[in-house]
């Protein structure tokens, strides 16, 4: 059966990060997958995970399954960092919401709730959006066209145009936003157009369907979570799905939040089939990782600690934005890089052609996703210059 089976192309992130653990060369340079690394290159465990972890492996009692939508302290306790404790959806009871394997998991989640909850509906999503996007979202038989989102000439938002495709939705359309830290071209939306967006997205009845997976990492826990909470005190029905990979540097314990916004009267009734469909895919959510977060989060020093090694790594990025744009620079390389620290998070694009980029990879061991997205995690005081030399050479 399987000789109907042609080999597929690489993922165009993980294949990258592969064929760069692969590479010999000594000065090589990751910026593909978008995980935090220090200047040696590693992505170090935060202590406050460090510390939660020790606790769990003393205290822990028994490896039974845990509930099928997780453990309710971590639900709650992630869903107040995410949304702010006193949130008026908290506080009336209207989110349901499950543990899930990674922000992946909380994707593929809601999509098979948008599925059963309206055969009409389509995803709408921002040109471009996360790769992975498309087949998490896409794969359950949803239907999925883009709005309008970068610009290329500024390396911003064309909110102009975005706003004006929004207002054409309505009830049936459900409309992707990136939360905060846009993967993958770093271009964020202001607080005055995300109020614009809630006002949008009241009027016309179109259903916010919000991906946070870097609160934390762009300006702050509060800043980065200010689209998510206007959003859902704006509209009576939202989705948001939550990743602890990066904000906590779970990655590979793949730790996530699904939640759905609704009314108080059929909250009961929503949460039933998001646990029928979590038996259908992962049968129990797992425990570790939620374990952990939840930990963090119960306890003052810990949740200090972690706010604190949250910042740190923030500040770094935002650091090695500066840095680059001043080596692109400095290097003659033709362009404004200005952008660069205007962008915010994990990601921003360099205006590079797929040759160029194919170049950077052979020839001088600079590794970048195909696209032209950068991990600005990768490029720091110690091979800022090396990679703007490197550039410059295929220019
Ligand atoms: C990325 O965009 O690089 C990360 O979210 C990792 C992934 O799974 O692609």
């Amino acid at each position: 059966m399987f000789n109907n089976l042609t080999e597929l192309p690489t993922d165009p992130i993980l294949g990258l990060a592969a064929a760069f653990r692969a590479d010999e060369r000594v000065n090589k340079v990751d910026l593909s997958v978008g995980v935090f690394k220090n200047e040696k290159g590693e992505t170090p465990i935060f202590e406050a995970v460090k510390k939660a972890e020790a606790y769990r492996v003393e205290t822990e009692t028994t490896k039974a399954y845990i509930g099928m939508t997780g453990q309710d302290g971590y639900n709650s306790l992630l869903l107040a960092e995410a949304l702010g404790a006193s949130h008026p959806v908290i506080a009336e009871g209207r989110v349901a919401s499950t543990l899930t394997p990674g922000g992946c998991g909380a994707l593929h989640m809601i999509a098979q709730m948008i599925k059963r909850s309206n055969a009409k509906a389509k995803v709408w999503v921002s040109d471009p959006t996360w790769a992975n996007h498309i087949p998490l979202i896409g794969g359950v038989g949803i239907e999925i066209e883009t709005y309008p989102y970068f610009d290329r000439a500024t390396h911003g938002v064309n909110f102009d145009a975005m706003l004006s495709q929004l207002n054409k939705l309505g009830a049936d359309d459900i409309v992707l936003l990136h939360a905060c830290c846009h993967n993958p071209t770093g271009a964020d939306l202001s607080e005055a157009q995300w109020d614009q967006l809630a006002e949008s997205a009241a009027k016309n009845g179109w259903i916010p369907f919000i991906d946070s997976a870097y609160q934390g990492l762009g300006t702050s826990l509060e800043a980065d979570g200010y689209g998510m909470r206007t959003m859902a005190k704006a509209v009576p029905q939202m989705f948001l799905a939550l990743s602890c990979s990066k904000n906590f540097g779970l990655y590979r314990d793949r730790v996530g939040l699904a939640a759905v916004i609704t009314d108080k009267t059929n909250v009961n009734a929503v949460l039933s089939h998001v646990k029928v469909v979590g038996r259908g895919i992962w049968s129990m959510p797992p425990a570790h990782g939620g374990a952990i977060v939840e930990k963090i989060l119960s306890t003052p020093t810990l949740r200090d600690s972690w706010v604190s090694e949250l910042e740190d790594i923030c500040s770094t990025v935002n650091t090695n934005r500066q840095l680059l744009a001043q080596a692109l620079t400095g290097a003659g390389i033709p362009g404004d890089f200005g952008y660069l620290t205007e962008n915010q998070g994990m990601f921003s694009f360099l205006d590079l052609s797929k040759d160029q980029i194919n170049r950077l990879r052979e020839e001088h061991a600079v590794y970048i996703v195909g696209s032209g997205r950068i991990n600005i995690a990768g490029a720091h005081k110690g091979n800022v210059d090396l990679i703007a030399e490197a550039i410059k050479a295929v220019f």
